[in-house]
């Protein structure tokens, strides 16, 4: 057993103060799932860090919840992200919950895609989910506690091409998939857990641009009939991030209303 184990039955996680003083870091906590998330860790009593690019709409989050502090920083820039999870380590104490939120979706036709593309979503979404993973990691593996959930994305098992997502998404939401196997498979057995959420579609401000008739075609296509709400998707983040979750490792979890059945 672990710090963040429970060593009695697996359902006794969920309580009212069920992360009392844990420290949760949730990047793209600036709104949507990583808002939510951070949300539903400071109901539980955790202690929250929110992490975002968007410093304006990141400070007015986090006034939200009394306590969270806020770290503006860019993902895709791995000094930033070292320096920023060496701070909060040193501030905070050592980081019990990582939930990876923050991406970028883009929704250009193929062959108006170039290589520059490309790289930016990568570098973003999927060489910045490595930074992430790996600056809490490191902590964690050491002292033998913690849990890492990384947001995917059903695209990453689709595909893009559809009218939300393109193929450098898709693929990129795919690489999350396997970083989440290969570290779960690497650190298995130190006592930490890296699980991935794969939301459906989940009406969140990544889909500003979309109009609600194509959202509500985009409803009337799944199973239950309507879109994810954020606050489902906190839920399953926290039930991955709980003692409750203890033998769940490497796992990609489907929360979509049943969008993809696999
Ligand atoms: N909304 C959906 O339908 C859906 C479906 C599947 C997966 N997802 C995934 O869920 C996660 C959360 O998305 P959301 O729907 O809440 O959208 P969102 O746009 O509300 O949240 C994403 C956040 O990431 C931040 N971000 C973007 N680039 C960043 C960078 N370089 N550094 C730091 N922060 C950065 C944004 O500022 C934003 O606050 C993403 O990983 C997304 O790919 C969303």
């Amino acid at each position: 057993m672990t710090a963040t184990e429970n060593p009695g039955l697996a359902w006794e996680a969920f309580g009212p103060d069920g992360f009392a003083d844990r420290l949760a870091v949730v990047t793209g906590a600036a709104g949507g799932i990583g808002l939510e998330a951070a949300r539903a860790f400071h109901a539980q009593g955790a202690r929250v860090v929110m992490v975002d690019v968007n410093a304006s709409l990141l400070s007015q989050a986090a006034a939200g919840l009394p306590g969270a502090t806020a770290v503006p920083l860019d993902i895709s820039d791995d000094d930033q992200v070292a320096n920023a999870f060496a701070q909060i380590n040193a501030e905070h104490g050592p980081i019990d919950h990582l939930v990876h939120a923050a991406a970028i979706i883009t929704a250009k036709r193929f062959l108006e895609q170039d290589v520059a593309h490309w790289r930016r979503v990568l570098d973003i979404n999927l060489v910045g989910s490595f930074s992430v993973v790996r600056a809490a990691l490191g902590p964690m593996v050491d002292r033998g506690a913690g849990t890492i959930v990384v947001v995917a994305s059903d695209a990453g098992f689709r595909g893009g091409g559809g009218l939300i997502a393109d193929a450098p998404y898709a693929a990129s939401k795919a690489g999350v998939l396997s970083l989440v196997k290969s570290v779960a498979r690497e650190f298995a057995g130190t006592g930490v857990r890296i699980n991935a959420l794969v939301p459906g579609p989940t009406d969140t401000p990544l889909h500003s641009t979309v109009s609600s008739e194509l959202k509500q075609r985009i409803a009337a296509g799944l199973p239950v009939g309507r879109m994810g709400r954020p606050d489902d998707m906190a839920a399953a983040i926290l039930f991955l991030s709980s003692p409750a979750a203890r033998f769940v490792y490497g796992s990609a979890l489907d929360v979509d209303g049943g969008s993809m059945l696999r």
